[in-house]
């Protein structure tokens, strides 16, 4: 009867991964919480997720959950330069007002993101043929304008988002181009005269796995604070994966929390398909190692000085909304949330990570 039962148990089981190996989503453990757990409720700080209009707009499920579970919100792209402010002499705000508007009725925080960055330039920023002062007008005018229309509104801003290549050297941006390197202590003096009460971040990633670029960050925010330009936070977005060393990620968050600035790990994704597979299987092995990075994470943050415990935000809610896989090319599964909203282990272990 035992022998049966045991023979009958394996065959349903492989019967069971193989029809869910096909969809590229293996079974995976089912978390041990309550249905009704609610993350951040759980959570010791803000727990956020970026989010899209359009998938607010468009998908319930998604909806109900980023309304649900976390309370901290940033916009994934609505906030962006080349989105708000496409043309140059107008600027639009529908996107990103409606995901104020969304948090505003949740009583969610909204952190904005970003206020300059090299990327998401519209053609007539790097088409621009002014002079240094007409670029510096450019920056302010776009900074100002931002952080003015979303004053009282948004608490917090990545106001210079990732100045640094992975060697530690100062990228060699437009803006870098057009201003030189120390145009960033500018770009913040400018949002705080726009919005004194806005707490201002300098957001950026690899952290964890450069240690040249983590000490070029950390000069560079120190350089910032002791000159006395308006900074009170650093990001560390943490796009990591399963298998980063838990010494890697200690020295990326103890170094930020070292500088006694907030810390605000603040796209966070733990991507699973590292050499890229295109046929990838999201084991349920993997999923589990996924779940104890994601504790990891969660504990060593836990462990900072509360004062400076800004939050933790994912970088958007489900598996099937992330940016991995078009940025990696290759199907991933690096959110604690899979392809239809159910919780994942890495879900239950952020709750875990907390205690
Ligand atoms: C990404 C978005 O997730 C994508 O939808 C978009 O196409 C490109 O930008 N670092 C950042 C984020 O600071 O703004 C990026 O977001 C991911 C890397």
């Amino acid at each position: 009867m035992k022998k049966y039962f045991l023979y009958f148990s394996i065959l349903g089981f492989t019967f069971y991964s193989c029809s869910k190996k096909s969809t590229g989503e293996a079974a995976v453990t089912p978390p041990v919480v309550a249905p009704d757990t609610i993350l951040y409720k759980m959570m010791p700080f803000p727990m956020g997720a970026s989010v899209s209009a359009s998938l607010l707009k468009t998908n319930t499920k998604y909806y109900d959950v980023a309304k649900k579970e976390f309370n901290s919100i940033t916009a994934e792209n609505a906030m962006k330069f080349a989105t708000v402010h496409a043309s140059q002499n107008s600027f639009n705000f529908t996107d990103a007002d409606y995901i104020v508007s969304f948090a505003q009725a949740n009583n969610q925080r909204v952190h904005g993101h970003t206020l300059n960055w090299y990327q998401s330039l519209p053609a007539w920023v790097t088409n621009f043929a002014g002079d240094s002062l007409a670029w510096e007008d450019l920056l302010k005018t776009h900074i100002q304008t931002v952080v003015s229309h979303f004053k009282g509104k948004v608490v917090s801003w990545d106001v210079v988002n990732e100045l640094f290549e992975d060697d530690g050297k100062v990228r060699n941006s437009i803006w870098v181009q057009k201003l030189g390197p120390d145009y960033i202590a500018r770009c913040f003096t400018y949002a705080h005269q726009a919005d004194p009460d806005a707490l201002l971040f300098y957001n950026d990633y690899g952290h964890e796995y450069s240690a040249a670029k983590r000490a070029a960050i950390i000069d560079m925010v120190m350089n910032l604070k002791n000159r006395g330009i308006p900074i009170h936070g650093i990001g560390l977005q943490f796009h990591t994966t399963y298998n980063e060393t838990d010494a890697n990620i200690s020295a990326a968050i103890n170094a930020a929390a070292a500088t006694g600035l907030k810390v605000h790990i603040s796209e966070l994704d733990v991507r699973v398909n590292v050499n890229k597979l295109p046929a990838f299987v999201f084991t349920s092995s993997l999923a589990e190692q996924q779940a104890a990075k994601y504790k990891f994470i969660v504990k060593t943050y836990k462990a900072i000085p509360t004062a400076q415990q800004f939050g933790i935000t994912t970088w958007n809610v489900g598996d099937a909304d992330s940016w991995i896989p078009a940025w990696q090319n290759a199907p991933d599964f690096p959110l604690p949330f899979d392809g239809s909203y159910a919780r994942k282990p890495a879900y239950a272990s952020i709750i875990e990570g907390a205690k």
